[in-house]
C-alpha cells in the first residue's frame, strides 16, 4: 500500500541577511517533524528556500554595489550551505528567482483574475519597506506600527486583490477548521483582525523593479508576499508537474514565526480561494527566541548564530537545545548559560551517562551479551519500570503529533532518570559479586538495555546522530530511522520488548562532558569571527560590548552621514573599574556620561588596569542595545583603536578638557 504523504514548510527566508539561529530554529523544527513522520510511515516532503525580490533586497544589494541577483545568489549559497552543515536535508528549495517559480506565480494570478478577483487601481499612502506592507494607519511621526520605523510616502497604480470578498469565507474557515491557524491565542489574534475587516490589497508595484513582472503588463511587478507564498506551491510541481502536485498539495502545514503569520493565516489562503486551488491543512506559528529580552534580529544586531554551537558541542547538543527549552509557540530566550548547563546535565550526564554504563556493563558482565529478559526476576519495581515505558512512548508520540517537543523531551528524559534511579537502587556491580544474583542482574541490565533502546527510538526526531551511534552500540545493523514509532508503542502496550540476546557494539561516549568556561569561550570567539570576519582576528583584544555589525554581507559599501549620525557618541567619565570574574580580558566601568551613569564592560583588561582608569575620559557608544558578556550587562561601548592581532587595545581619549555627555560628531 502507498504510503500516506505529508507536505511541511518553512517560511522562505529573505536574502537581505545572513541566516541566524532564529532561521536555524524554524528550520531545525521542520527537520524533525519530518524526520518523525517518515517513523510513522509517511512519504515526507520538507520545503525551505529562499525570498530574494522586493525593495528589501534590491536595497541591501544597492548598498554593498552589487546587482540584487548577484547578492540574492550569495546569500542563497549561504543557507544552503548552513542547513548542510547542520545536516538538514531538506527535500525541497525554492528560489523565488528560478523560471519554475515564475511559471507558478503566473498561473496562480492567471485564476485569481479569470475569477474576477483582481481589478487595477490607484493607491496613494504610507508603505514600510522594512515588513514589506502599505500602512493604513501609521503612528505619529509616520512610524510603521508593526516595526516602528519610519514608512515612506507611495502613489502607485496597481493590481488590486479583493481581499474585501474573502472575509466571510475566511471566518468560516476558522470556524470549521477549528486547528487551521495554531496555537489557539494565535488562532484569536487572526479572527480579531479579520473580524475587523479587511480592505482589497494592492499586489503589484511600479515604484521598483526588483521582481517577478506581470505577464499582461510588464511595468508592475509582483507584491514580493504574492511571490513568496506561492513558493509552497512551486515546490512542488504547480505549473510544472501536475502529478507531483497532485501528490502532495496541499501542505500540511506551514511553520512561521508569529510575525508573519497574517500573511500566511489570512491572504494566503484569500489568494487560494480566489485561485480555485485547495487550502494547506494547518499554519502553526511559533515564537521568537529573544536575546537579552529582545527579539533576536539583523535590525537589532544581537543575533546568535549556530555554527559555534554546532561545532563545539555538535548538531545534536543544537536541536536538543532549540527544542527542549523553548516551548514551542512561546517566546524563548537564548543564554550560552543555559545552552551549556543544559549539554552538561541532560546530555552528557543524562543520556550520554546512561549509554556507557549500561553497556561498559553488559560488556563487562556479560563479555557484550545482551541478556534476555528473565521472567522469573520480576518484582515490582520491574513492573513499574515497564509501565513507565509503555507511559513515556505514549506521551512522547502524543506531544511530537502537537509540536510540543520540550514536552516530548521531558518525558523522554524521565525514563532515562528514573532507570539511574533504578540502576543505584539494584546495584548491578554488587549483584554481579554474587551468583546467586546473577539472575536479577540479567533483568536489570536488561532493563536498561531496554530504555536505552527506547529512548533512542523517541529521541530519534531530535537527536538523530547521537541516537544512530547508540543504536549501532546497541548491537543493530539497520539504520535507525528504519524504527517504527507506531511498533515501538503497540509492543510496549503488549508488554513485549527486545527478547533475544544478542552482542552489543563497542561503547564510546556520545556527549563527552564539557569544562563550561573553556566552551562558552570557544563558543563566543566563534561568533564574533562569524560577526565580524576581518576584525575579529585584528582586534583580538579590543573592546567588548561592540556593536554587532548587521550581518551584512562581507564587502559592503560606504555608509552615507545619516548612517553614522544613528551611532551616539559621547565623552564618558570612568568612575569606577573592576576586573569580571573569570575573564582575563574584561573589565566592568561605571562610566559618568553627562545625564546618567553608566555600567559598560570592556575587553581592555590586558591592556589597561581598573585603577590607572579612574578619572579617564573615554568615548563611549552610547545607544548601543544592552548586552551581558560573561553575565554582567554592558550598557554601551567604551571605543579604542585595536592594534594587530596580538596587540593591546588602546583608548580614545581628549588632550583638551571636554565636559561629560559632550556628543562625537
Ligand atoms: N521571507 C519572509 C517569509 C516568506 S514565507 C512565504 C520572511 N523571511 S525572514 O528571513 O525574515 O524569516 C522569517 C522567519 O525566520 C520567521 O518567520 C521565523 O520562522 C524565523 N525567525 C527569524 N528570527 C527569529 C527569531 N528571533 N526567533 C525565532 N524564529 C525567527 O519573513
Amino acid at each position: 500500500m502507498a504510503k500516506p504523504k505529508f507536505y511541511l514548510t518553512t517560511p522562505i527566508y529573505y536574502v537581505n541577511a545572513r541566516p541566524h539561529l532564529g532561521h536555524t530554529y524554524t528550520s531545525v523544527v521542520a527537520d524533525t517533524i519530518a524526520r518523525y513522520k517518515r517513523m510513522c510511515g509517511y512519504d515526507v516532503v520538507c520545503l525551505t528556500g529562499t525570498d530574494e525580490h522586493g525593495q528589501k533586497v534590491e536595497r541591501a544589494a544597492k548598498e554593498a554595489g552589487v546587482t540584487p541577483q548577484e547578492f540574492a545568489d550569495r546569500i542563497s549559497a549561504e543557507y544552503r550551505a548552513l542547513w548542510r552543515e547542520l545536516d538538514l536535508p531538506f527535500d525541497r528549495f525554492v528560489r523565488t528567482t528560478e523560471p519554475r517559480h515564475e511559471r507558478a506565480v503566473q498561473m496562480l494570478f492567471r485564476k485569481a483574475q479569470d475569477q474576477g478577483y483582481v481589478y487595477k487601481g490607484g493607491y496613494e499612502g504610507q508603505y514600510c519597506v522594512f515588513d514589506e506592507m502599505y500602512v493604513d494607519e501609521p503612528l505619529p511621526g509616520n512610524l510603521c506600527p508593526e516595526c516602528k520605523r519610519p514608512t515612506e510616502r507611495v502613489r502607485e497604480e496597481n493590481y488590486f486583490f479583493k481581499l474585501s470578498a474573502f472575509q466571510e469565507r475566511l471566518l468560516e474557515l476558522y470556524e470549521k477548521q477549528p486547528d487551521f491557524v495554531q496555537p489557539e491565542s494565535r488562532r484569536n489574534e487572526v479572527l480579531a483582525f479579520v473580524r475587523g475587516g479587511l480592505r482589497d490589497l494592492s499586489i503589484s508595484r511600479t515604484s521598483f523593479k526588483w521582481g517577478i513582472p506581470f505577464a499582461a503588463d510588464e511595468k508592475h511587478i509582483f507584491y514580493v508576499w504574492y511571490d513568496a507564498l506561492t513558493s509552497y506551491m512551486t515546490g512542488v510541481g504547480y505549473a510544472d508537474d501536475e502529478v507531483e502536485f497532485e501528490k502532495y498539495w496541499p501542505a500540511d502545514v506551514h511553520l512561521v514565526g508569529k510575525e508573519i503569520l497574517r500573511f500566511h493565516a489570512v491572504y494566503w489562503p484569500a489568494f487560494l480561494m480566489a485561485a480555485g486551488e485547495t487550502l494547506p491543512k494547518k499554519i502553526f506559528a511559533h515564537g521568537w527566541w529573544l536575546f537579552a529580552e529582545e527579539k533576536m534580529s539583523k535590525s537589532r544586531g544581537n543575533m546568535q548564530y549556530p555554527q559555534p554551537i554546532a561545532r563545539v558541542l555538535g548538531v545534536d547538543a543544537l536541536r536538543y537545545f532549540l527544542l527542549r527549552e523553548m516551548v514551542f509557540g512561546q517566546d524563548g530566550n537564548f543564554s550560552r548559560e543555559s545552552l551549556l548547563t543544559r549539554y552538561n546535565s541532560d546530555l552528557a550526564n543524562g543520556l550520554g551517562n546512561l549509554a556507557s554504563r549500561t553497556l561498559t556493563m553488559i560488556e563487562q558482565y556479560f563479555g557484550g551479551r545482551v541478556p534476555a529478559r528473565p521472567a522469573r526476576e520480576e518484582n515490582g519495581r520491574d513492573a513499574e519500570v515497564e509501565k513507565l515505558k509503555h507511559e513515556v512512548c505514549e506521551e512522547a508520540l502524543r506531544y511530537y503529533e502537537t509540536y510540543d517537543f520540550s514536552r516530548a523531551l521531558e518525558a523522554i528524559w524521565r525514563l532515562i532518570g528514573e532507570i539511574d534511579k533504578y540502576l543505584v537502587e539494584f546495584q548491578p556491580w554488587v549483584l554481579v559479586k554474587e551468583k546467586a544474583k546473577w539472575g536479577r542482574l540479567e533483568m536489570v541490565l536488561y532493563q536498561a538495555y531496554d530504555a536505552l533502546r527506547i529512548v533512542s527510538v523517541l529521541a530519534h526526531p531530535v537527536l538523530p546522530h547521537a541516537t544512530q551511534k547508540i543504536w549501532e552500540q546497541l548491537g543493530n545493523s539497520t539504520p535507525i530511522s528504519e524504527q517504527s514509532m507506531k511498533a515501538l508503542v503497540e509492543q510496549k502496550a503488549n508488554g513485549a520488548g527486545e527478547r533475544q540476546a544478542f552482542q552489543i557494539g563497542k561503547a564510546e561516549a556520545v556527549f563527552p562532558r564539557v569544562d563550561k568556561k573553556e566552551a562558552f569561550e570557544r563558543i563566543e570567539a566563534m561568533e564574533e569571527e562569524i560577526r565580524n570576519p576581518a576584525a575579529a582576528s585584528a582586534a583580538a583584544g579590543a573592546t567588548a560590548g561592540a556593536a554587532a555589525p548587521s550581518g551584512a554581507v562581507a564587502g559592503a559599501a560606504k555608509i552615507g552621514i545619516e548612517d553614522f549620525a544613528k551611532v551616539e557618541m559621547r565623552v564618558g567619565v570612568v568612575k569606577s573599574a573592576e576586573r569580571v570574574p573569570g575573564a582575563d580580558k574584561l573589565l566592568k566601568l561605571l562610566v559618568d556620561i553627562g545625564e546618567e551613569v553608566r555600567q559598560v564592560v570592556a575587553g581592555i583588561a590586558v591592556a589597561y588596569t581598573p585603577e590607572s582608569l579612574i578619572g579617564k575620559k573615554v568615548v563611549v557608544v552610547a545607544n548601543l542595545a544592552p548586552r551581558k558578556l560573561r553575565g554582567v550587562e554592558s550598557n554601551g561601548m567604551i571605543v579604542a583603536a585595536s592594534t594587530g592581532p596580538d596587540g593591546k587595545p588602546v583608548l580614545c581619549t581628549f588632550t583638551e578638557d571636554v565636559p561629560a555627555g559632550a556628543r562625537l560628531k
